[in-house]
């Protein structure tokens, strides 16, 4: 099921002109954006599943940028500009990167590059000519890799930038990285480079997923993404991954002055670099290898997406140092995305769990970029009617990364002569109910069958035991389906009484003792859930995961919460109402959504309840929540303002003075005057690495 997640939020965005908004407006918007930015960057990052391009999650984040620059005092905490990537979940161990791993910031046309190099001649205050070390971007994963006395000691991809993954056995199995270095090697050195599978061996193992019956994945990224963080190290050996080396971030002595030299050491101990890499003096040399590698494309056994431009002088880079979320002496140069044209076959209108009805183009088989794309997303009625698409149109589609596929426009002098514009259903496909709008600027046309319609009812239970909802182990759409089809799991709850139809269940096929035994135990294991997973879990519109959590931070107790939604419902004009009102990021529409939720399905809710327990948020689940923090000297790896960053993101603040209210002095050297004053009102005294364990739970 293809979702609309995010666009409707971008429509929403582009309805004000920044300029004349006000700062409620503004404040509603970022807390939007924050929400939709995290949505994207989780689903890119740690599910390898984007839901949208690389360019209308770099118009989300731009629109964010400039909300930001307007009104420099609602910055949020979670600004998405101060964040790089995602935390890793469960299953792999936590590593703490010695130094960050941070992004790169995006140029998207020569002069961008430019801009960048004038502009770290003016940080540089100098007027001489800058080098640059100019390297092919690879389409795959970073990873970090860490050599003790010249041997492999484990490795972790790059999780939210702070904290990765421990991928140490998984990384072994991959051919290009040495377990042991060659030559002269320092004793401590970090590593870091681009995991990625070749186009050859993606196509390989996409044609044994399909011969096995499992999903293919949709490009190289996503299955060198999906193989590395396999529990199971045997799987990605099997899936042959590559590694390129880019540079090391920490080392026990100074190996290099240039990053030309710092190739040469990396291929000397054993890695391999990316090819095509080059110094560059001038711009117009810069061009002629973004050129070159661009048309060069095709012809390479691996996925590129751009450039990457490096200040060449090693000096240098550490004078330039980094921003929150990249370096200054660095910037990609993206490739446009890629186009081709097809034939729009048929036009398909599919149901969500909200009832939103999403059209999608079946398309003639079109290979983009090596993958062959036979479905775009059409978004919703107005979409199609903008670019007045219709069936046996000839389209140009984009694939840009490695998202669902857009229609770019309608190539309309190949239209045929006896076209017809596209009717959008007014009745929903899959149940009959009337479709229709439910607010004046709602963009989605939403089947009105509420859960009399299969698809919504379908689909609402689908995302009840998602991943970041009841996350029931064994129950996926295929099986929710199914039971949904045999009326054994019509509601929610039927799902907590799924023991009482064992012996149906068993002689199905495809079902056994065994199998069904460890899906009750998952079921079983499910009864007791935090508040917030409770709260996204129920489906309700406009109720993401971070809203849940926040009103779930607010109100403790889903009593309360409730207790809450029954004030609101009598009247508007309670305190109950301006109480949720003025929690972040909800309004009215999200506080119409929930009232109507209950109103429909309260009973539901009532009968889920019988089986589950909701558990309170006590005070809060972190330990620096509300404390109070000091930070003495500088932190190594990081400045105070992404010290800062974290600090709030768990609820602690940070101050500048030790006085008697300071929990938690950070600091590594013992003469300060704040540790002497720490000492003195008995203040706690932690190292910057016990801070991290803290911040991190480990
Ligand atoms: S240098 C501070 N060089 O692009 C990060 N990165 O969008 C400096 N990437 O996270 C990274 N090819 O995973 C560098 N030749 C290359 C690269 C490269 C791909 C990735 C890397 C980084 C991402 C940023």
């Amino acid at each position: 099921m293809i979702k609309n997640h995010g666009n409707n939020n971008l429509k929403k965005s582009s309805y004000f002109d920044v300029s004349v908004m006000t700062e409620r407006q503004a404040q509603q918007e970022l807390a939007l954006l924050a929400e939709e930015i995290a949505f994207h960057n989780k689903q890119y990052h740690q599910k390898d599943a984007p839901k949208i391009s690389d360019a209308a999650f770099d118009a989300l984040y731009r629109r964010n940028a400039i909300l930001e620059k307007r009104f420099p005092h609602l910055k949020r905490k979670d600004s998405p500009t101060m964040r790089i990537g995602h935390t890793g979940e469960d299953g792999f161990k936590k590593i703490y990167h010695k130094r960050p791993m941070l992004s790169l910031s995006n140029a998207f046309t020569i002069d961008d590059v430019r801009d960048f190099l004038n502009k770290s001649k003016r940080f540089l205050r100098s007027q001489e000519n800058i080098d640059l070390w100019v390297e092919p971007k690879i389409d795959g994963l970073s990873a970090s890799i860490f050599y003790k006395n010249g041997h492999l000691h484990h490795a972790a991809t790059r999780g939210d930038g702070y904290v990765g993954e421990d991928v140490t056995a998984n990384i072994k199995t991959i051919h290009s990285i040495p377990h042991i270095l060659h030559g002269d090697f320092p004793d401590t050195i970090e590593i870091r480079g681009e995991i990625y599978m070749d186009k050859q061996d993606f196509i390989i193992l996409n044609t044994e997923q399909h011969r096995a019956g499992a999903k293919a994945f949709s490009n190289p990224r996503n299955a060198a993404a999906g193989s590395l963080r396999q529990l199971d190290s045997r799987i990605t050996a099997r899936r042959k991954l590559s590694f390129f080396a880019y540079f090391w971030s920490e080392t026990s002595i100074f190996c290099a002055q240039t990053m030309q030299q710092c190739h040469k050491k990396l291929q000397e101990w054993g890695f391999a670099t990316p090819p095509q890499c080059r110094r560059c003096s001038t711009i117009d040399q810069v061009e002629n290898m973004y050129r070159k590698i661009e048309a060069n494309r095709a012809q390479v056994g691996f996925d590129m997406d751009g450039i990457v431009c490096k200040v060449n002088s090693m000096f240098l880079q550490r004078r330039l140092g980094s921003i929150a979320k990249s370096p200054r002496w660095a910037i990609a140069l993206k490739f446009p995305a890629q186009r081709g044209r097809t034939k729009v076959h048929s036009i398909d209108v599919q149901v969500g769990r909200t009832g939103a009805l999403t059209p999608v183009a079946n398309l003639a088989p079109i290979t983009l970029g090596g993958v062959v794309v036979t479905r775009a997303t059409l978004h919703n009625k107005d979409e199609i009617a903008r670019k007045d698409i219709r069936q046996g149109d000839t389209v140009i589609v984009q694939r840009a990364g490695d998202v669902i596929p857009q229609i770019i426009q309608v190539v309309l002098h190949k239209r045929e002569k006896n076209s017809t514009s596209y009717t959008f259903p007014t009745h929903c496909p899959a149940c009959g109910s009337i479709a229709m709008r439910n607010k004046a600027l709602d963009v989605v046309v939403r089947c009105s069958g509420g859960l009399d319609c299969k698809a919504q009812a379908v689909e609402s239970i689908k995302h009840f035991v998602s991943r970041r909802a009841f996350d029931i182990v064994g129950l996926g759409s295929r099986q929710v389906e199914e039971f949904f089809e045999d009326g054994l799991i019509k509601t929610y709850a039927d799902i907590f009484i799924l023991h009482k139809h064992r012996e149906r269940i068993v002689a199905k096929e495809g079902w056994g003792e065994r199998s069904f035994t460890n899906l009750l135990r998952a079921i079983e294991s499910r009864r007791t859930i935090s508040f917030a997973r409770f709260l996204f879990a129920l489906g309700i519109r406009g109720v993401g995961y971070n809203t849940a959590a926040s009103l779930a931070k607010k109100y403790r107790t889903f009593l309360a919460f409730q207790d809450a939604v029954d004030h609101i419902r009598v009247s508007k004009t309670t305190f109950a109402y301006r109480n949720m009102k003025n929690i972040h990021a909800i309004g009215d529409s999200i506080i119409d959504d929930i009232l109507l939720f209950f109103i429909k399905r309260g009973a539901e809710v009532q009968r889920v309840l019988k089986y589950v327990s909701v558990l309170s948020v006590i005070a809060s689940e972190h330990v620096l929540n509300e404390k109070n923090i000091v930070f003495s000297g500088i932190l190594p790896n990081m400045t105070r303002e992404q010290a800062k960053m974290l600090v709030e993101n768990v609820g602690a603040k940070v101050s500048d003075t030790v006085s008697k209210s300071t929990d938690f002095l950070v600091c590594e050297n013992a003469t300060s005057t704040k540790v002497k004053r720490a000492q003195k009102l008995g203040v706690k005294i932690i190292s910057p690495r016990h801070f991290m364990g803290m911040v991190y739970g480990i």
